[in-house]
């Protein structure tokens, strides 16, 4: 049986020796239950939860805004912050492979009547000012009125530089349009650029932070943004039933992650490199196609072994997110050297036999 790298007292399930498939698989280390069991919580539907209320203000000053907000998770934290910058029938610009758009089961227009515009991107996920200025609107009763900007970073493990956020928010800005930005993994995008998060946030008006990706903690995100923004979020989240109670209890987590899983989020990116580094021998030999974005590997082997390659991979005790024809690995928390050298040998192994 494997124990997992970070958490020796829980084991991996069995047969299991690496377990690429998200970031979110992970569980909370021994010291941060250790911080969820002893947190000093209320009722934070009533705003008396200190620890919540210390996670906000942590996170919101990271961020230079002037507040936060504590939520489920990244799916209500954009759905809260879309909803709160949209009325009923305007319109938001967003990538094509944006998670918002993708991902999110429709909710900003299921449950707020705000519609999605996708806009083209090419193979980084990346889009123009340029296209921001063609998208939004003329003024017209024909046409729904663009409201917002909905960026994300990093999309699908690719970085958005900050210089690109601050172009992409100018064009926002020519036609006063609100900029949110999905930042599930801004943490990454700041890491591998060397910047602080504020240093994107400075040019958007909210930003949905998730706790529970790479830094690890079992629930949770957080929407920061000026006062104004994150009132009426304040609202939209009761509307949309969450409103926790002693939540305090998860925050702790996130209070704990910010102190031990930001600066070790470079690690992951050097894992996923050191696979990717691996397996770069097998690219000109067997046309194994590898693409690494932070901590996320996008794998495309030859169409004809792709189904005998999952299948050796599963048996080596690898789990992936097997897409066809591109596989994705992400490295995590709970992925260590040992087993990025796991990956790299049983794809070695694999192409030596076909
Ligand atoms: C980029 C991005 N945004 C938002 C989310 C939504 O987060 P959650 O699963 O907590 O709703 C995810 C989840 O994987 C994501 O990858």
């Amino acid at each position: 049986m494997a124990l997992s790298p970070t958490s020796p007292d829980l084991s991996m399930d069995d047969g299991v020796r690496a377990d690429l498939r998200s970031d979110t698989i992970t569980r909370a280390t021994p010291g941060m239950r250790e911080a969820m069991a002893s947190a000093v919580v209320g009722d934070d539907v009533y705003g008396e939860d200190p620890t919540v209320n210390a996670l906000q203000d942590r996170m919101a000053d990271l961020a230079g805004k002037e507040a936060g907000l504590f939520l489920t998770s990244g799916t209500q934290s954009n759905l809260t912050a879309v909803l709160s910058h949209c009325g009923r029938g305007d319109e938001y610009l967003i990538g094509r492979t944006s998670h918002v758009l993708v991902n999110e089961a429709g909710g900003t227009a299921a449950l707020g009547s705000a519609i999605p515009w996708p806009i083209e991107v090419d193979e980084t996920n990346h889009f123009s000012p340029d296209d921001v200025r063609e998208a939004v609107k003329e003024p017209d009763p024909h046409h729904p009125v663009t409201t917002l900007l909905s960026l994300e970073n990093t999309v699908n493990g690719h970085v958005q530089s900050v210089d690109h956020v601050a172009s992409l928010a100018a064009a926002a800005r020519e036609f006063d349009l609100a900029v949110h930005m999905d930042g599930a993994r801004l943490f990454n995008a700041a890491t591998a650029e060397g910047v602080g998060i504020d240093a994107y946030a400075a040019h958007v008006d909210t930003v949905s932070l998730c706790l529970s990706k790479g830094l690890g903690i079992p629930v949770g995100s957080v929407l920061v943004g000026d006062r104004d923004s994150i009132g009426r979020a304040y609202r939209m989240r009761k509307m949309l039933g969450g409103g926790m109670r002693q939540a305090g209890h998860l925050a702790a987590a996130g209070l704990y992650a910010l102190d031990h899983h930001v600066e070790r989020l470079a690690e992951d990116h050097a894992r996923a490199e050191r696979i990717a580094d691996g397996l770069a021998p097998l690219g000109p030999t067997v046309g194994l196609d590898v693409v690494r974005a932070t901590n996320m590997l996008w794998i495309t082997p030859p169409t004809e072994v792709h189904g005998p390659l999952v299948d050796h991979l599963k048996a080596d005790g690898i789990l992936a997110t097997y897409w066809a024809p591109t596989m994705r690995f992400v490295t995590h928390l709970d992925v260590d050297d040992d087993q990025a050298d796991h990956v790299v040998d049983s794809f070695t192994r694999f192409f030596e036999r076909v």
